[in-house]
């Protein structure tokens, strides 16, 4: 829990003002200190500095990075971790042309993997969760968001939300619940949409909110999926019930998800890939975060959300890897950075700052992770990097050395 680390060739502090976000130029400003250290106490930052700066205290661990590069954990805000069964079926389908929305609307798609989710103990969700999540940490991710929405009835949304709980309580990640009921209609309320946000509104939220199961709610707001008036109904009940609203927003179609997110004061508002200039102007006059994801745009070979006019808007914007089984079986987070430069135009610096603080500010933590500065959560990961652009650069590879997680090196 007391750790000095030495020697790192770029200290990428992210932020050094305490911002609790980075919007338009600052997003550039990564505030690199170079030779530079960091001293731990109890598992939280206390002073970052040049190495000649800082003398530690007699005793302490001490981690000689030795010129490696350091950046603050990546955020993952937007995941899907929780799932059983794959769906490599449907990836080979769309290779021959089919599209997401054709394989869902032919008995794929979200419902093949709720199935799945829903004939699977808690223990076997558990057991293949746990090591993604360790995967995804040996990847240099420390915070994962994670949403339930494979069970879409009570019993198993619950036994998905249980499990997501459990991860918080006992992985070595930060994991933060929430949500999705209002990911799919179910086969069984097909006939009746209704029926099943009644469902959702006087059962599910009441028992979730009570527990405390989920820190936010976040309702798949599209075309064929859950309407503008079916999404409001739900996350003003969600509110009620003390949770904060997400919404997938804009994947598909143009609906208004991202206008009706930022009206509902959403922390987030996820996807972005059809946002539209209406879209822009509410996000502009809100608080929302605005996160994109690469690895669903690159996955189902669609358009990719308009990450410069966001930038440019004057909008912070987020990036995370919406790894899930069926439109993004990804959760490298550097892989999410290299496809943000490559095809969406955003810089290594953008894209890092987007992935860190921004991802943090996408989950209201972002005065406790998210970048390297005194009094935050000390989840600095290590890479064997002669440069820190070399993590999008020399993409597919994991370049990670060391993780730092709430002050230890964690060996695994
Ligand atoms: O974020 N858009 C909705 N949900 C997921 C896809 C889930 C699935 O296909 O299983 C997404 O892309
Ligand atoms: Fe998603």
């Amino acid at each position: 829990m007391n750790l000095f680390i030495k020697n790192i060739g770029q200290l990428v502090t992210v932020a050094a003002r305490g911002e609790p976000f980075k919007a338009g130029a600052d997003m550039r400003e990564l505030h690199v200190i170079e030779n530079g250290a960091v001293l731990i106490e109890d598992g939280i930052i206390r002073t970052v500095g040049p190495t000649a700066e800082i003398s530690p205290p007699n005793n302490i661990d001490v981690l000689d990075a030795d010129g490696r590069i350091a950046l603050p954990g990546f955020v993952d805000s937007h995941t899907h971790t929780v799932f059983a069964g794959s769906r490599e079926n449907e990836f080979a389908m769309r290779a021959e042309g089919k599209s997401y929305q054709e394989i869902a609307a032919s008995g794929g798609g979200i419902i093949s993997t709720m199935t799945a989710t829903r004939a699977a103990s808690k223990k076997e969700l558990l057991h293949t969760a746990e090591r993604r999540i360790n995967e995804m940490l040996r990847h240099g991710t420390t915070t994962v968001e994670i949403k339930s929405g494979y069970g879409l009835n009570p019993e198993s949304e619950i036994k998905m939300l249980e499990v997501i709980n459990i991860l918080r309580r006992d992985s070595l990640a930060t994991i933060v619940p929430t949500f999705l009921g209002a990911h799919a209609f179910p086969p069984e309320f097909k006939g009746d949409k209704q029926g099943y946000v009644d469902l959702i509104i006087n059962r599910m939220l009441p028992y979730i909110g009570e527990r405390q199961f989920a820190t936010f709610c976040d309702v798949f707001c599209d075309e064929g999926y859950f309407d503008l008036r079916q999404t409001e109904n739900i996350l003003l009940e969600a509110k009620r019930h003390g949770m904060i609203p997400k919404l997938h927003a804009d994947q598909l179609s143009a609906i208004g998800a991202t206008k009706l997110g930022a009206q509902l004061n959403a922390v987030s508002v996820d996807h972005l890939e059809h946002l539209t200039t209406d879209g822009i102007e509410a996000l502009k006059k809100s608080s929302c975060i605005a996160t994109v994801l690469p690895g669903a745009s690159f996955f189902l070979n669609q358009p990719y959300a308009p990450a410069r006019s966001i930038i440019e808007a004057g909008i912070p914007l987020a990036i995370a890897t919406d790894f899930n089984p069926g439109s993004a079986m990804c959760f490298s987070m550097p892989m999410m950075i290299t496809i943000a430069c490559t095809q969406m135009n955003m810089t290594p610096e953008e894209a890092i700052t987007a992935a860190t603080l921004n991802g943090a500010a996408a989950l209201g933590l972002s005065s406790e992770i998210g970048s390297v500065e005194a009094g935050k959560q000390a989840d600095i990961v290590l890479y064997d990097v002669p440069h820190y652009r070399f993590l999008p650069y020399h993409y597919a590879f994991n370049h990670v050395w060391r993780i730092v997680k709430n002050g230890t090196v964690l060996e695994f």
